[in-house]
């Protein structure tokens, strides 16, 4: 009896943990979005002014603000592609707040590009 509850308790342990996912959320998201807008403008801004200090915190923003959306749903299409989209974004922001602190600021402009591509791609899939 004692290993019947045990086990009842596990399988509720697993399926609660698999509904730690996060329904899609637009005011959230768009949240979030209006962060990336106002980030991604900074960011050109500084890297202009070659700021380093400016440029790596617009950067971080982006990062930390795009984070949580990664125990989102999508609105439309598949959670890899999603997921997979935003650990893209993640990670040119990451670059380039690391180009940022280091002032290597052809880096910098790279990442602004990759991000700009990111969005771009992002909101063909995923917005209608
Ligand atoms: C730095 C890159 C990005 C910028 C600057 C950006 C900017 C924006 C802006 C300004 C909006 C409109 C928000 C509003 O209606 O108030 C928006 C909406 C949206 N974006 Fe992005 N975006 C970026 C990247 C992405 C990526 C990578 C994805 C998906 C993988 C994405 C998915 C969406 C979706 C789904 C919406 C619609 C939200 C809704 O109405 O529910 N965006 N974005």
């Amino acid at each position: 009896m004692k290993r019947l509850f045990g086990a009842a308790f596990l399988a509720l342990l697993v399926l609660s943990g698999a509904s730690a996912q996060a329904a899609y959320d637009s005011a959230k998201v768009k949240d979030v979005m209006h962060v990336n807008f106002g980030s991604l403008q900074a960011a050109k801004k500084a890297i202009d002014a070659t700021d380093a200090k400016a440029a790596a915190a617009a950067f971080n923003a982006i990062v930390e603000a795009d984070k949580p959306l990664l125990a989102m749903d999508p609105p439309k299409g598949t959670k890899a592609d999603w997921d997979k989209a935003f650990k893209d974004l993640i990670a040119s922001a990451v670059k380039g707040a690391k180009a940022a602190t280091d002032a290597d600021w052809d880096t910098a402009k790279a990442a602004l590009g990759e991000l700009r591509t990111a969005m771009g791609k992002g909101h063909a899939a995923f917005k209608n």
